[in-house]
Protein backbone atom coordinates (compact mmCIF):
# COMPACT_ATOMS: atom_id res chain seq x y z
CA UNK A 1 0.00 0.00 0.00
CA UNK A 2 1.24 3.38 -0.53
CA UNK A 3 1.36 5.28 2.60
CA UNK A 4 1.99 9.08 2.98
CA UNK A 5 3.67 10.29 6.03
CA UNK A 6 2.06 14.12 5.75
CA UNK A 7 3.99 16.20 8.85
CA UNK A 8 3.72 20.01 8.57
CA UNK A 9 5.50 19.91 11.35
CA UNK A 10 7.85 17.25 11.04
CA UNK A 11 8.82 14.16 13.09
CA UNK A 12 12.49 13.72 14.14
CA UNK A 13 14.53 12.10 11.73
CA UNK A 14 15.12 9.06 13.82
CA UNK A 15 11.18 8.65 14.22
CA UNK A 16 10.58 9.15 9.91
CA UNK A 17 13.45 6.35 9.78
CA UNK A 18 11.56 3.53 12.50
CA UNK A 19 8.48 4.67 10.66
CA UNK A 20 10.05 3.79 7.43
CA UNK A 21 11.22 0.26 8.31
CA UNK A 22 8.30 -0.51 9.63
CA UNK A 23 5.87 0.41 6.98
CA UNK A 24 8.44 -0.81 4.30
CA UNK A 25 9.77 -3.89 5.88
CA UNK A 26 5.75 -5.03 5.82
CA UNK A 27 5.97 -4.39 2.32
CA UNK A 28 4.38 -1.05 2.05
CA UNK A 29 5.64 2.02 0.00
CA UNK A 30 6.47 5.20 1.95
CA UNK A 31 6.52 9.28 0.89
CA UNK A 32 6.96 11.84 3.34
CA UNK A 33 5.23 15.56 2.59
CA UNK A 34 7.09 17.36 5.02
CA UNK A 35 6.86 21.08 6.00
CA UNK A 36 4.38 22.19 3.47
CA UNK A 37 3.93 25.41 3.19
CA UNK A 38 0.27 25.24 2.20
CA UNK A 39 -2.91 23.22 2.37
CA UNK A 40 -3.12 22.72 -1.49
CA UNK A 41 0.65 20.91 -1.20
CA UNK A 42 -1.37 18.26 1.01
CA UNK A 43 -4.65 17.80 -1.17
CA UNK A 44 -2.40 17.79 -3.98
CA UNK A 45 -0.03 14.77 -2.12
CA UNK A 46 -2.67 12.54 -1.27
CA UNK A 47 -3.81 11.85 -4.89
CA UNK A 48 -2.58 7.97 -5.10
CA UNK A 49 -2.66 7.44 -0.61
CA UNK A 50 -3.78 4.97 0.81
CA UNK A 51 -2.84 5.44 4.12
CA UNK A 52 -1.57 8.28 5.92
CA UNK A 53 0.52 9.31 8.97
CA UNK A 54 -0.42 12.96 10.16
CA UNK A 55 -0.06 15.17 13.19
CA UNK A 56 -1.97 18.41 13.57
CA UNK A 57 -2.24 18.17 9.92
CA UNK A 58 -6.01 19.20 8.76
CA UNK A 59 -7.84 16.33 7.17
CA UNK A 60 -10.88 18.12 5.38
CA UNK A 61 -13.28 17.15 3.72
CA UNK A 62 -11.41 18.54 0.93
CA UNK A 63 -8.31 16.41 1.49
CA UNK A 64 -10.40 12.88 2.00
CA UNK A 65 -12.13 13.99 -1.60
CA UNK A 66 -9.12 14.32 -2.74
CA UNK A 67 -7.68 10.66 -1.61
CA UNK A 68 -10.13 8.36 -3.57
CA UNK A 69 -7.70 5.55 -2.69
CA UNK A 70 -7.18 6.21 0.76
CA UNK A 71 -8.41 3.62 3.55
CA UNK A 72 -6.68 4.65 6.61
CA UNK A 73 -5.39 7.74 8.30
CA UNK A 74 -3.58 7.47 11.57
CA UNK A 75 -3.62 11.00 13.61
CA UNK A 76 0.35 10.27 15.49
CA UNK A 77 -1.17 11.66 18.45
CA UNK A 78 -4.21 11.78 20.89
CA UNK A 79 -6.77 14.76 19.50
CA UNK A 80 -7.97 14.08 16.37
CA UNK A 81 -9.95 17.41 15.80
CA UNK A 82 -8.06 17.68 13.17
CA UNK A 83 -9.62 15.48 10.93
CA UNK A 84 -13.09 15.84 9.26
CA UNK A 85 -14.32 12.25 11.01
CA UNK A 86 -18.07 12.63 9.31
CA UNK A 87 -16.07 13.26 5.63
CA UNK A 88 -13.61 9.86 6.55
CA UNK A 89 -16.97 7.79 7.56
CA UNK A 90 -18.58 8.90 4.42
CA UNK A 91 -16.10 7.70 2.30
CA UNK A 92 -15.30 4.27 3.94
CA UNK A 93 -11.75 6.19 5.54
CA UNK A 94 -10.63 4.53 9.10
CA UNK A 95 -8.93 7.25 11.28
CA UNK A 96 -7.40 6.08 14.17
CA UNK A 97 -5.66 7.79 16.88
CA UNK A 98 -2.32 6.76 19.21
CA UNK A 99 -3.91 7.92 22.73
CA UNK A 100 -1.29 8.15 25.00
CA UNK A 101 2.25 7.63 22.95
CA UNK A 102 3.15 11.31 23.21
CA UNK A 103 1.88 12.39 26.70
CA UNK A 104 4.55 12.31 28.74
CA UNK A 105 6.18 15.23 27.03
CA UNK A 106 2.75 17.08 26.86
CA UNK A 107 2.49 16.35 30.63
CA UNK A 108 6.75 17.61 31.14
CA UNK A 109 6.07 20.67 29.00
CA UNK A 110 2.57 21.61 31.29
CA UNK A 111 5.27 21.58 34.37
CA UNK A 112 7.68 23.58 32.53
CA UNK A 113 5.47 26.01 31.97
CA UNK A 114 3.76 26.28 35.36
CA UNK A 115 7.02 26.74 36.66
CA UNK A 116 8.27 29.72 34.19
CA UNK A 117 5.53 31.58 35.25
CA UNK A 118 6.11 30.69 38.65
CA UNK A 119 9.10 32.29 38.12
CA UNK A 120 8.38 35.06 36.30
CA UNK A 121 9.42 34.28 33.06
CA UNK A 122 13.04 33.72 34.15
CA UNK A 123 13.29 37.63 34.54
CA UNK A 124 15.21 38.51 37.96
CA UNK A 125 11.91 39.84 39.60
CA UNK A 126 10.71 37.57 42.84
CA UNK A 127 8.86 34.98 41.62
CA UNK A 128 7.25 31.73 43.79
CA UNK A 129 7.40 27.85 44.44
CA UNK A 130 4.97 25.18 43.00
CA UNK A 131 5.95 23.49 46.42
CA UNK A 132 2.80 23.94 48.60
CA UNK A 133 0.53 25.16 45.80
CA UNK A 134 -2.63 23.75 44.39
CA UNK A 135 -3.17 22.42 40.82
CA UNK A 136 -6.47 20.88 39.11
CA UNK A 137 -6.63 19.48 36.51
CA UNK A 138 -9.59 19.64 34.01
CA UNK A 139 -9.86 15.87 32.38
CA UNK A 140 -7.29 13.51 34.02
CA UNK A 141 -6.82 10.98 31.00
CA UNK A 142 -3.40 9.96 30.01
CA UNK A 143 -1.53 13.58 30.10
CA UNK A 144 -3.97 14.96 32.82
CA UNK A 145 -2.58 11.87 35.23
CA UNK A 146 1.09 12.45 34.29
CA UNK A 147 0.97 16.11 35.20
CA UNK A 148 -0.67 14.94 38.59
CA UNK A 149 1.74 12.28 39.44
CA UNK A 150 4.53 14.73 38.76
CA UNK A 151 3.05 17.97 40.45
CA UNK A 152 2.84 15.67 43.79
CA UNK A 153 6.22 14.16 43.43
CA UNK A 154 6.96 18.20 43.04
CA UNK A 155 5.33 18.82 46.47
CA UNK A 156 1.99 20.19 44.79
CA UNK A 157 -1.66 19.37 46.04
CA UNK A 158 -3.44 17.79 43.22
CA UNK A 159 -7.18 18.06 42.80
CA UNK A 160 -8.66 16.74 39.25
CA UNK A 161 -11.95 16.66 37.21
CA UNK A 162 -13.10 14.23 34.57
CA UNK A 163 -16.79 13.65 33.22
CA UNK A 164 -15.57 10.19 31.86
CA UNK A 165 -14.30 9.46 35.69
CA UNK A 166 -15.85 8.15 38.86
CA UNK A 167 -14.31 10.10 41.72
CA UNK A 168 -12.28 6.51 42.99
CA UNK A 169 -10.93 6.44 39.72
CA UNK A 170 -10.06 10.26 39.98
CA UNK A 171 -8.40 9.31 43.76
CA UNK A 172 -6.61 6.12 42.36
CA UNK A 173 -5.21 8.39 39.77
CA UNK A 174 -3.68 10.05 42.62
CA UNK A 175 -5.63 12.83 42.85
CA UNK A 176 -8.48 14.94 45.34
CA UNK A 177 -11.49 14.53 42.89
CA UNK A 178 -13.92 17.95 42.84
CA UNK A 179 -17.61 17.85 41.93
CA UNK A 180 -17.50 20.84 39.53
CA UNK A 181 -15.17 23.03 37.20
CA UNK A 182 -16.35 25.69 39.81
CA UNK A 183 -14.64 23.86 42.18
CA UNK A 184 -11.78 23.51 40.46
CA UNK A 185 -10.98 26.72 39.33
CA UNK A 186 -12.31 29.02 42.28
CA UNK A 187 -9.46 26.63 44.88
CA UNK A 188 -6.38 25.88 42.70
CA UNK A 189 -3.36 28.25 42.33
CA UNK A 190 -2.91 26.33 39.10
CA UNK A 191 -5.26 25.15 36.53
CA UNK A 192 -3.80 22.76 33.85
CA UNK A 193 -5.99 22.26 30.82
CA UNK A 194 -6.28 18.58 29.18
CA UNK A 195 -9.96 18.68 27.49
CA UNK A 196 -10.05 18.26 23.50
CA UNK A 197 -11.88 20.33 21.09
CA UNK A 198 -15.32 18.92 20.94
CA UNK A 199 -18.62 21.21 20.19
CA UNK A 200 -19.62 20.52 24.22
CA UNK A 201 -15.67 21.83 24.66
CA UNK A 202 -14.90 25.10 22.49
CA UNK A 203 -15.10 28.17 24.34
CA UNK A 204 -16.06 26.42 27.26
CA UNK A 205 -13.44 28.38 29.81
CA UNK A 206 -14.14 31.91 29.65
CA UNK A 207 -14.02 35.17 31.81
CA UNK A 208 -16.85 33.14 34.66
CA UNK A 209 -14.51 30.37 35.38
CA UNK A 210 -10.85 32.22 35.13
CA UNK A 211 -12.15 35.26 37.03
CA UNK A 212 -13.20 32.32 39.57
CA UNK A 213 -9.44 31.28 39.91
CA UNK A 214 -7.97 32.53 43.69
CA UNK A 215 -5.54 35.48 43.82
CA UNK A 216 -2.20 34.66 41.98
CA UNK A 217 -3.43 32.10 40.10
CA UNK A 218 -2.06 30.99 36.76
CA UNK A 219 -4.39 28.89 33.58
CA UNK A 220 -1.90 26.47 31.87
CA UNK A 221 -3.30 25.02 28.22
CA UNK A 222 -1.19 22.54 26.54
CA UNK A 223 -4.85 21.21 25.52
CA UNK A 224 -6.38 23.47 22.33
CA UNK A 225 -6.56 26.93 21.85
CA UNK A 226 -10.38 27.05 20.92
CA UNK A 227 -10.87 25.78 24.26
CA UNK A 228 -10.62 28.80 25.90
CA UNK A 229 -12.94 31.55 24.91
CA UNK A 230 -10.59 34.56 23.99
CA UNK A 231 -12.45 37.45 24.30
CA UNK A 232 -13.41 36.37 28.07
CA UNK A 233 -10.07 35.28 28.67
CA UNK A 234 -8.98 38.65 27.62
CA UNK A 235 -11.84 40.55 30.12
CA UNK A 236 -10.72 38.40 32.87
CA UNK A 237 -6.91 39.46 32.58
CA UNK A 238 -8.22 42.76 32.47
CA UNK A 239 -10.21 42.87 35.36
CA UNK A 240 -8.26 40.66 37.60
CA UNK A 241 -4.69 42.03 37.07
CA UNK A 242 -3.07 39.00 39.67
CA UNK A 243 -4.29 36.26 36.63
CA UNK A 244 -1.35 34.81 34.50
CA UNK A 245 -2.25 32.24 31.14
CA UNK A 246 0.54 30.24 29.59
CA UNK A 247 -0.22 28.35 26.78
CA UNK A 248 1.04 25.90 24.09
CA UNK A 249 -1.10 27.28 21.55
CA UNK A 250 -1.28 30.69 20.48
CA UNK A 251 -4.91 32.53 20.98
CA UNK A 252 -6.02 34.48 17.86
CA UNK A 253 -5.43 37.68 19.97
CA UNK A 254 -2.00 37.35 21.32
CA UNK A 255 -0.69 40.80 20.07
CA UNK A 256 -3.82 41.97 22.16
CA UNK A 257 -3.18 40.10 25.08
CA UNK A 258 0.69 40.61 24.79
CA UNK A 259 0.41 44.44 24.61
CA UNK A 260 -1.94 44.93 27.25
CA UNK A 261 -0.55 42.34 29.65
CA UNK A 262 2.96 41.90 29.04
CA UNK A 263 4.39 39.19 31.35
CA UNK A 264 0.94 37.90 32.63
CA UNK A 265 1.30 35.97 29.34
CA UNK A 266 2.96 32.98 27.13
CA UNK A 267 2.45 31.36 24.29
CA UNK A 268 4.81 29.32 22.63
CA UNK A 269 5.94 30.16 19.17
CA UNK A 270 4.71 27.03 17.55
CA UNK A 271 2.94 24.13 19.57
CA UNK A 272 5.57 21.97 21.32
CA UNK A 273 4.15 19.79 23.55
CA UNK A 274 4.61 16.75 21.93
CA UNK A 275 7.43 18.02 20.11
CA UNK A 276 10.31 15.49 21.62
CA UNK A 277 12.31 12.73 20.01
CA UNK A 278 10.70 10.21 22.47
CA UNK A 279 7.36 11.44 21.81
CA UNK A 280 7.60 11.35 17.88
CA UNK A 281 9.10 8.03 18.19
CA UNK A 282 7.00 6.44 20.44
CA UNK A 283 3.72 8.04 18.02
CA UNK A 284 4.98 7.55 14.76
CA UNK A 285 5.91 4.16 15.21
CA UNK A 286 2.77 3.18 16.90
CA UNK A 287 1.01 4.94 13.85
CA UNK A 288 2.96 2.95 11.35
CA UNK A 289 2.54 -0.21 13.25
CA UNK A 290 -1.17 0.42 13.48
CA UNK A 291 -1.34 0.70 9.58
CA UNK A 292 0.42 -2.99 9.04
CA UNK A 293 -1.95 -4.34 11.56
CA UNK A 294 -5.09 -2.51 9.93
CA UNK A 295 -3.96 -3.89 6.32
CA UNK A 296 -2.52 -7.49 7.80
CA UNK A 297 -5.17 -8.32 10.31
CA UNK A 298 -8.36 -5.56 10.18
CA UNK A 299 -7.35 -4.90 13.99
CA UNK A 300 -9.38 -1.32 14.44
CA UNK A 301 -8.59 -1.02 18.55
CA UNK A 302 -7.85 2.77 18.14
CA UNK A 303 -10.43 3.59 15.40
CA UNK A 304 -11.93 6.66 16.37
CA UNK A 305 -14.77 7.19 13.53
CA UNK A 306 -16.56 3.84 14.25
C1 LIG B 1 -1.84 15.70 20.33
O1 LIG B 1 -3.07 15.91 20.21
O2 LIG B 1 -1.38 14.56 20.31
C2 LIG B 1 -0.92 16.86 20.60
O3 LIG B 1 -1.60 18.05 20.57
C3 LIG B 1 0.30 16.86 19.70
O4 LIG B 1 0.08 17.45 18.45
P1 LIG B 1 1.27 17.52 17.36
O5 LIG B 1 1.51 16.15 16.87
O6 LIG B 1 0.77 18.44 16.31
O7 LIG B 1 2.49 18.06 18.03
Amino acid sequence: MKVLVATQKPFAAVAVKGIKEILEGAGHEVTVLEKYAEQADLVAAVADAEAMIIRSDKVTAEVIAAAPKLKIVVRAGAGYDNVDLAAASGHGVVVMNTPGQNSNAVAELAIAMMIYMARTQFTPATGSEIQGKTLGIQAFGNVGRLVGAKAEALGMKVKAIDPFLKPEQIVAGGAEPVTSLDELYGTCDYVSVHIPATPQTVGSIGYDLITKMPKGATLVNTARKEVVDEAGLEKALEDRPDLKYITDVAPDNLEVLKEKFGTRVFATPKKMGAQTAEANINAGLAAARQIVDYFATGNTRFQVNK
